[in-house]
């Protein structure tokens, strides 16, 4: 039996694994699954959920198939609260001992930040046969009619619609609530490692969520990957660099994007350090407040960049209404 980690929110019910151990899946014995077990495939490979979570969820729409693992739209059946179930192969999976046990990387740092708004909460994680991972995390999005809810998706409609990018103060509610998440994460010695459009949820509202804290980095266990968007110091690649000033660059990037759909620069030109000032359409080139900003955080010299994330925040631009 293997209890399985639950968060605040969910706590009024633990819930108990009582199908495969970590130990077994790990020796390799066979096991036979009640039929009532809902199985979902992942790159071809069928895997059998933990009764308790076929028990507790529906499995409708994937929303997602990537090389790490495919996501579900769901619902706990017992509310109709929609979750987001991430299926995950172990193998592509870090893993680190938390309270003891063998947990996934990604569940350990999400369990030991506080919550947070723009965070993503998970609510519960378990071993999947074969030597799977599933995690179910609340859903954020336009739910079930539009279950893709990326800030990719959501520019992408956009463009599409207006033939432009977002307004500058539809940014700024953005950036707000981005640099908000990541001054949290960072107050709690962790770099979330992969920044980009498609790891942002956002609702109707026009609230957002950071999810997929596959390559997060903590502080302590020393320099590593950040953003897929990288700095042009990450081309160094024997200097150690520095994550706070290399995020506050992948924001940068993020923020440019939200305004042009695509990267600021060409990787060519990171590498070889030749930057200069960020290009806007002339259609839909934000104030001077906010194109200074955005270069400010895409300088090529670390020390040139706002040092935190807090600068950025208390940058003028986002004094305006
Ligand atoms: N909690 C969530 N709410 C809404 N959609 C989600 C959620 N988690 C994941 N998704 C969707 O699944 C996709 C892949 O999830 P992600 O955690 O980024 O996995 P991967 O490691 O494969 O990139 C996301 O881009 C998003 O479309
Ligand atoms: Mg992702």
């Amino acid at each position: 039996m293997t209890s399985l980690n639950v968060r605040p929110e969910d706590s009024e019910k633990t819930i108990v694994c009582d199908t495969i151990t970590l130990s077994e899946w790990v020796t390799g014995r066979s096991h036979s699954y009640p039929e009532s077990n809902q199985v979902v495939a992942h790159r071809g490979i069928n895997v059998t959920l933990p009764l308790q979570v076929s028990a507790e969820y529906t499995i409708q729409t994937k929303l997602a198939s990537g090389t790490f693992g495919s996501v579900f739209y769901g619902e706990k059946k017992s509310t109709s609260r929609p979750v987001a179930i991430k299926i995950v192969e172990a193998s592509m999976a870090k893993t680190v001992l938390y309270n003891g046990k063998k947990t996934p990387k990604e569940a350990a740092l999400l369990q030991k930040i506080p919550l947070h708004p723009n965070i993503i909460n998970l609510i519960d994680w378990a071993e999947a046969y074969p030597k799977h991972w599933v995690f179910i995390f609340e859903y954020h999005g336009y739910g079930q009619d539009k279950p893709k809810s990326t800030l990719r998706h959501y520019l992408r409609d956009i463009a599409r619609s207006r033939g432009q990018g977002l307004t500058e103060n539809e940014a700024r509610n953005i950036m707000r609530q981005l640099l908000a998440a990541c001054s949290h994460l960072e107050k709690h010695g962790v770099y979330h490692g992969d920044l980009k459009l498609g790891n942002v949820v956002i609702n109707p509202e026009g609230n957002i969520k950071l999810i997929d804290f596959g390559l997060a980095v903590e502080v302590e266990r020393g320099l590593g990957r950040t953003g897929s968007i990288f700095p042009p110091e990450m081309y160094d690649y024997c200097i150690p660099y520095e994550l706070s000033t290399a995020q506050i660059w992948v924001l940068g990037a993020v923020f440019y994007q939200l305004f042009e759909a695509t990267n600021p620069f060409h990787e060519e030109r990171i590498k070889s350090k030749a930057l200069g000032p960020v290009m806007f359409n002339r259609y839909n080139r934000p104030s001077n407040e906010c194109v200074e900003l955005i270069d400010w955080m895409l300088k090529v010299e670390p020390n040139h960049r706002p040092q935190s994330v807090n600068r950025v925040i208390s940058h003028g631009w986002f004094g305006c209404v």
